[in-house]
């Protein structure tokens, strides 16, 4: 499966900001455990390259890179081995270096503007970011009249209690959300929580 067909099975990215590559290897036990076999780990941290290894050389977890700011960050997350790219704006030059390497690209945008910009690259499955400030739901039904054919993935502010009213969106492909691997339940190597809290968010996209 492409990046995006399986973001739209499972419709939930969990975003990861992992401190200590050593807590890789029982994060992705917890995700595929919990039914959401997919992260986007983020380059907030300098763990994140080797967490991605970790993770994909399992090969039944699909893992993307996150906060993806530059073209040479596309390059690491590559060689570490990520199936994807996600950044929080539009950079024509980190769309052009993740097509080079063979990377699927979610930039994030929040305006129709931006969605004109990401347009014009040829993308049709973006962020919205930061979902929750720049309008939420009612936000991403607006944009999407005159911008029909495009799916979003907003990302920011959604969480459990939120998740339906996003996921009924008809242009919403797939959210993405920090809420369910905690720092502090990461930091604790609690991996069960982390398990019980991905297992609850698959179980809710299931009834939407
Ligand atoms: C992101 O990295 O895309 C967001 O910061 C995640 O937002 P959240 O922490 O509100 O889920």
């Amino acid at each position: 499966m492409s990046g995006f067909e399986a973001l739209a099975e499972y419709r939930i990215v969990p975003v990861v900001v992992i401190e200590d590559a050593d807590a890789a290897s029982g994060l992705a036990e917890a995700l595929v455990g919990g039914g959401l076999p997919v992260a986007e780990v983020t380059f907030r941290t300098k763990a994140a390259p080797a967490a991605i290894a970790q993770m994909a050389s399992r090969g039944d977890l699909l893992v993307g890179a996150g906060t993806v700011l530059t073209p040479a960050q596309v390059d690491q997350a590559a060689d570490a081995g990520a199936s994807f790219v996600v950044s929080p704006g539009l950079s024509q030059a980190v769309v052009e270096r993740a097509r080079e390497r063979g990377l699927q690209v979610l930039p994030g945008v929040a305006t129709a503007t931006e969605i004109m910009a990401a347009l014009e690259l040829g993308l049709d499955v973006l962020k919205f970011f930061p979902a929750s400030n720049v309008g939420g739901p009612p936000a991403i039904k607006a944009l999407a009249g005159p911008f029909g054919g495009l799916k979003f993935i907003p990302t920011g502010g959604v969480s459990l209690g939120n998740l339906s009213e996003y996921l009924s969106v008809p242009a919403v492909l797939a959210v993405g959300g920090s809420w369910m691997v905690p720092a502090k339940a990461l930091a604790n190597r609690d991996f069960g929580a982390i398990k019980d809290l991905v297992a609850a968010a698959a179980a809710a996209a299931r009834v939407i």
